[in-house]
């Protein structure tokens, strides 16, 4: 039976990582998958999450089963980071579940938006990041585009993108990134997001919102401010959240799904719903990232030094964004300061597939196929051969 199964084909990100792995040049720099890394290159588990693990394992007495929703301090701590520590004064209408990483809390969002309206559309940013695809694909969403990026201009084609929204019929899904969006790094300012806010309140959308990087962009605050906006908008919203990036806890899968829904009696009914389909998706979501993260967020002096180092990993990547735009700029004498502008850890650059061989090849410079540049992966040892280097890449 299992001979009918044909070869996968390498995954645009994950792909980038395992071909960087295998070349022993010493010029080789990854700007591919998205994880953040320090002035040494290496990924850091933050301090305040290395003592909180410590602590989390010193206490532990049990290992025994929590639920489908999993930990409820957990996902009580990332609602209020989430949303504010008054919820946006909608605490009765909100329904939570931990779930494995953010790309578990996309699935658990899309299997719900599924089992209300079977057959729906989803419409997603073009670009988008690669995995919203295949991962809201497969639970049966139909994937439409709507326009976002202005590649020719690099900036945010937001007439386009308010117009597209303005024509959506009642009920239709909009999966928005909440701040640092993937793979463009161009994200919307407050008023813009205001206007969003109020194109989905008229014309009755469903807003999805996938906040993969909080903290990262600007601060907590400031890059929350999508979701507040919306949340205070729309009497329903779904958020998927992510703990890997902001907390450095990328294996140990820990993200939440949050749901607004139109009142506590809806709510209390998609709870149970997400109890559910936890149970026939994963049973239940691992503890271990979601106790650390409790823990941090929870302990005053932990949830400091967290903050602290989150707002450290946010203006390195901004400091690296200045440094790569200018070495760019002067290498090519083409204006690249639009990267200062962008947020979070990506920008795209103007490069063909080709090109994107070529940096590959001739220069052991990896990003993901689009022209996709993780900028945490820049430093001041290798900024001049990845400036130089693609300047002549683009010069043909
Ligand atoms: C990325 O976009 O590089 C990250 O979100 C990692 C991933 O799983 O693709």
């Amino acid at each position: 039976m299992l001979e009918t199964l044909t070869r996968v084909p390498p995954d645009p990100i994950l792909g980038v990582s395992a071909a960087f792995q295998k070349d022993d040049s010493p010029e080789k720099v990854d700007l591919g998958v998205g994880v953040y890394k320090d002035e040494s290159g290496k990924t850091p588990i933050p301090r305040a999450v290395k003592r909180a693990e410590q602590e989390v394992l010193a206490a532990q007495q049990s290992k025994s089963y929590l639920s489908p929703i999993g930990n409820p301090g957990f996902n009580a701590q990332v609602a209020a980071l989430t949303f504010g520590s008054d919820l946006v004064g909608r605490k009765g209408d909100l329904s939570l579940a931990q779930a494995p990483g953010g790309s578990g809390a996309l699935r658990l969002g899309a299997e719900l938006l599924i089992a209300a309206r079977p057959g729906s559309s989803i419409h997603v940013s073009d670009p988008t990041w690669a995995n919203h695809v295949p991962l809201l694909g497969n639970a049966g969403l139909r994937l439409e585009k709507y326009p976002y990026y202005d590649a020719a201009h690099n900036t945010l084609a937001f007439d386009r993108m308010i117009e597209y929204f303005d024509a959506l019929p009642a009920g239709a899904i909009v999966l928005l990134h909440a701040c640092c969006h993937n793979p463009t790094g161009q994200d919307l300012d407050a008023s813009q997001w205001s206007a969003v806010a109020e194109v989905l309140a008229r014309r009755r959308l469903i807003p999805f919102m996938d906040m993969a990087y909080h903290g990262l962009g600007e601060d907590l605050d400031r890059d929350a401010t999508s979701i507040r906006l919306i949340a205070k908008a729309v009497p329903e919203l779904l958020v998927a959240v992510s703990c890997s990036k902001n907390f450095g806890l990328y294996r140990e899968r820990t993200g939440m799904l949050a749901v607004l829904s139109a009142g506590s009696e809806p709510a209390s009914i998609v709870s149970g719903q997400l109890g559910r389909l936890a149970r026939t998706l994963w049973s239940m979501p691992p503890d271990h990232g979601a106790a650390i993260v409790d823990r941090v967020l929870s302990q005053p002096e932990l949830r400091q030094d967290w903050m602290t180092e989150l707002r450290h990993m946010a203006n390195r990547i901004n400091s690296l964004r200045t440094l790569l735009a200018d070495r760019l700029t002067e290498a090519s004498q083409r204006d690249f300061s639009w990267i200062k502008t962008q947020r979070g850890m990506f920008s795209r650059l103007p490069l063909t597939a080709d090109q994107v061989v070529t940096a590959r090849e001739a220069l052991h410079i990896y990003m993901a196929p689009d022209g996709r540049i993780n900028i945490a992966g820049v430093s001041p040892a290798n900024v001049e051969h990845v400036a130089t280097g693609l300047a002549a890449v683009m010069r043909g």
